[in-house]
């Protein structure tokens, strides 16, 4: 696996995990590694995609890695999901918001438990000096991280090298981070939106409890 630069913050958006969470959703979930790593902490897991092919591999890597629980992959668009009002503990969208309406943020809203919590792993388009800046900070460090993976993964056996060979679809972002930071505003009030190095921002929203 090359160097990701969704699964280098998987750490730190299972970080944002309530206590005595029970029920998640992995919203965009392409081969479900995401999803797999809430799995193995004990939580029951719903994860969605469009994709046919990512869901099959989903599906495939989750039968070989065998852990306990294994999320309960769907191939749907989450916008013609109903979502259960107030059920689920936490949810996550990784790299995915952006391809489809951000006001779909409004219903996984809705869709949190009481204490729940949203993180949004968000793309963004370099629109402003700001993002540039924080592009051109990002270069030098994705090299080395990415020569450093390149060379971790030559010494992984060839048995697990035909592994992950499928990847979810993927879309350059188009919505701007201040026009994500102002419908963020309205949907999510009380959110909070930070830039990440990698090109991505974390946008983390919680209900009272
Ligand atoms: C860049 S991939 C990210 C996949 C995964 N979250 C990860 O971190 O590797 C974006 C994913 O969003 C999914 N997606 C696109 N539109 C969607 C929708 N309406 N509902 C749910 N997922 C969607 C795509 O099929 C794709 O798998």
């Amino acid at each position: 696996m090359p160097f990701d630069h969704n699964d280098h913050y998987h750490r730190l958006l299972l970080r944002q995990v309530p206590r005595n969470c029970g029920a998640a959703l992995d919203v965009g979930c392409g081969t479900g590694r995401f999803a797999r790593r809430l799995a193995d902490l004990g939580i029951e897991v719903d994860a969605v995609d469009p994709s046919a092919e990512a869901v099959a591999e989903a599906h495939a890597l989750s039968e070989s890695a065998g852990g306990a629980k294994s999320p309960r992959f769907r191939q749907a668009d989450v916008t013609d999901v109903e979502l259960a009002k107030g059920h689920y503990d936490f949810i996550s969208c990784l790299a995915s918001i952006h391809h489809m309406s951000f006001d779909v943020v409004a219903a996984l809203r809705d869709a949190l438990a009481p204490g729940g919590v949203l993180v949004i792993l968000g793309c963004y388009p370099e629109k402003s000096r700001l993002d540039w800046a924080w592009s051109l900070a990002a270069v030098p460090v994705n090299a080395v991280a990415r020569l450093a993976v390149a060379a971790v993964d030559m010494n992984r056996s060839a048995a697990s090298a035909g592994r992950g060979r499928v990847r979810a679809p993927v879309m350059p972002p188009t919505m701007p981070l201040h026009d994500i930071r102002r419908e963020a505003a309205v949907l999510l009030p009380g959110c909070s939106i930070r830039r990440l190095l990698f090109w991505r921002y974390l946008l983390v929203f919680r209900t009272g409890a």
